[in-house]
């Protein structure tokens, strides 16, 4: 198992030594090399299983780092890393040639956040490279959330966990690119639609090319438990599931007929940040449970409620 603590020197000479480390993020673990380092970054592929056409994110600590990997940073751009970094928000530059093609698969353009998670900007700060950071999980599963997840599912294939502890958001974050004259969101996630709109107005929104993906974290099914996950009307139809080996998550409160033991409340308090914050380690707790099949429902479309329900339709997808 991988050795798991609260010490940025180690994990910072593991990193300067071509070494892989889980980081702490606001949104959720990342498995972390040095992103200058194609070997380092190639190994990331390798304990992911990812296939090479899946770019990884750059994560660095300032502005000013940027501006040594982007060739240009449109206005916008600006507008919205002055407002939302650090925070849960990725933004795609075209690249300069000091990252290397493997990070962004090929592509043009380098993915770019400055996470806010104290360790971790203290981590990036200390360092002169950026590191590529995709989801600390295998590939197609769930992103893990807590340092133990990280462990359960890679800590046999990397040497340190950073431990931050929970993260505070809970869901990847937002990726957003620019074409043209169009600002274009990509992947939904812990940075609402409503507060980039607001800022700068109008976007697209694409995230569904499941053929040829230009973020390929959307490929149609992912982020799926082991256990078939299905989306239903819960307070209708959970009658018709065996209660023993079925398990159910839900957004506000416990269906009748299930035992509670089975069943995965998000926020009772119908809060959708807290149920963003929860919704990757429910479905990883019925892992360890007699369950068979996962039943959950869709929540409100407005806010984070629009990432929760793309995560779930992804998980249901591979169903
Ligand atoms: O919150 C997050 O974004 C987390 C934390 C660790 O920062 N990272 C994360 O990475 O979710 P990952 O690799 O699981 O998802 C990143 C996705 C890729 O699957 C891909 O869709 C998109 O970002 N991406 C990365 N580079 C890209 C590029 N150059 N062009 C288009 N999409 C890109
Ligand atoms: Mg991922």
């Amino acid at each position: 198992m991988a050795q798991i603590g609260q010490d940025i020197i180690k994990a910072k000479e593991l990193l300067e030594d071509g070494k892989l480390v889980a980081i702490p993020t606001e949104t959720v673990y990342g498995l972390a090399a040095n992103a200058l380092n194609p070997e380092a970054a190639l190994e990331i592929f390798r304990v992911k299983q990812r296939p090479a056409f899946d770019p990884l994110i750059a994560h660095t600590d300032s502005l000013e780092k940027v501006e040594k990997f982007a060739r240009e940073i449109p206005e916008k751009a600006q507008i919205l890393a002055k407002h939302f970094w650090p925070g849960p928000l990725t933004i795609l530059f075209d690249k300069q040639s000091i990252i290397p093609d493997i990070v962004t698969s090929g592509l043009d353009r380098v993915a770019v956040r400055i996470p806010s998670h104290q360790l971790t900007l203290d981590l990036l700060k200390s360092i002169d490279f950026p590191l590529a950071a995709p989801s600390a999980n295998p590939f197609g599963y769930v992103s893990p959330t807590e340092a133990k997840h990280v462990n359960d599912n890679l800590g046999e294939k990397i040497p340190y966990i950073l431990d931050g502890g929970s993260c505070e958001i809970g869901l990847e974050s937002t990726i957003v690119g620019f074409e043209n004259d169009e600002t274009i969101i990509y992947r939904l996630g812990g940075m609402s639609l409503d507060q980039i709109q607001d800022l700068i107005g109008d976007v697209k929104i694409n995230i569904n090319k499941s053929s040829n993906p230009k973020a390929p974290g959307m490929l149609k099914s992912h982020y799926a438990p082991s256990i078939p996950v299905r989306i239903i009307n819960l307070k209708e139809d959970y009658s018709l599931y065996d209660p023993n080996s079925t398990g159910v998550i839900s957004f506000k409160e416990f269906v009748p007929g299930i035992p509670e033991d089975n069943q995965f409340v998000l926020s009772e308090s119908g809060d959708l940040g807290e149920a963003a914050r929860n919704l990757f380690k429910a479905l990883r707790t019925f892992e360890e449970k007699p369950i068979k099949l996962l039943i959950t429902e869709l929540l409100p479309e407005k806010g984070l409620g629009l990432a929760i329900n793309d995560r779930l339709k992804r998980a249901a997808a591979s169903a």
